[in-house]
């Protein structure tokens, strides 16, 4: 299997990538199950990369129901071995605000009841993997070199607040996460990260803001409308910053 220079992990608001050209899709099946949709295969220029919806393509699967594990096997198995998961967030830190684009460094998990690990085969090794830098370090900063370079503002580093979902938080909640160093808050974070860890992916978040977490500056009531919006917004950046990474050819 030729090897991929990327994979893309998609989150609400984006399901296709839209440089990705001669796609080839595949359906996989894995060990664990079925992952979210066909993963898309194509060109970047003159690169080979992968897209996968994490909601699905149509966004029919919600956060706790997502198979993060059969997702990333996926990808591992078409040859991936650096991950970018697009998730979309809520702002809670004030310099965080909507169509921000975040490289978040650390990451809290609150989930609770997802299959998060590859390691739960009876008689199979159980291994510790350490996490404690969720995110490759030297994926991170080819994204932010490339975001630099393509002038695209992103902010180096910040606190992922993963929650369960689907339900947004209330306004307790984010006080309670931002007492507890979260700087940002989303619903699909985790396991993504450590399951990538396991499989021993190059894995980073790229978190693109699209409100206010609940209580924050000016949040109002919080609208898939506005979400989409900003979402796309940042997408649109997103683009050509992720060209400038594949161009560099940074092998991290
Ligand atoms: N909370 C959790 N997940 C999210 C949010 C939010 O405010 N916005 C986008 N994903």
């Amino acid at each position: 299997m030729r090897a991929l220079a990327l994979a893309i992990i998609g989150g609400t608001g984006l399901y296709r990538w839209s440089g990705l050209t001669g796609i080839e899709r595949h359906a996989i099946d894995t060990p664990y199950g079925a992952p979210s949709d066909s993963v898309m295969v194509g060109q970047v220029g003159a690169h080979r990369v992968a897209f996968l919806a994490r909601h699905g393509e149509s966004h029919t699967i919600p956060p706790h129901r997502v198979n993060y594990r059969a997702n990333l096997w996926a990808l591992h198995h078409l040859g991936a071995r650096r991950v970018i998961g697009v998730n979309a967030v809520g702002g809670i830190r004030a310099d965080m605000a909507p169509r921000c684009i975040v490289v978040p460094d650390q990451i809290i998990d609150y989930t609770h009841g997802r299959l998060d690990s590859y390691c739960d085969v009876a008689g199979a090794e159980v291994r510790h993997v350490d996490f404690g830098e969720p995110y490759s370090a030297s994926l991170r900063a080819a994204v932010l070199a490339a975001a630099h370079r393509a002038g695209v503002a992103a902010i180096d580093g910040g606190c992922y607040g993963a929650t369960q979902g689907p339900r947004l938080e209330t306004r307790a909640e984010i006080e309670r996460m931002r007492r507890d160093g979260c700087d940002l808050v989303g619903m699909t974070g985790m396991p993504e990260a450590a399951l990538a860890r396991e499989l021993e992916l190059d894995y980073a978040c790229v978190a693109l803001v699209a409100n206010w977490a609940a209580g924050c500056a000016d949040a109002g009531e919080i609208t898939l409308d506005e979400v989409l919006a900003n979402v796309a917004a940042s997408t649109a950046q997103l683009v050509p910053l992720l060209s400038g990474l594949l161009d560099a050819g940074t092998t991290a």
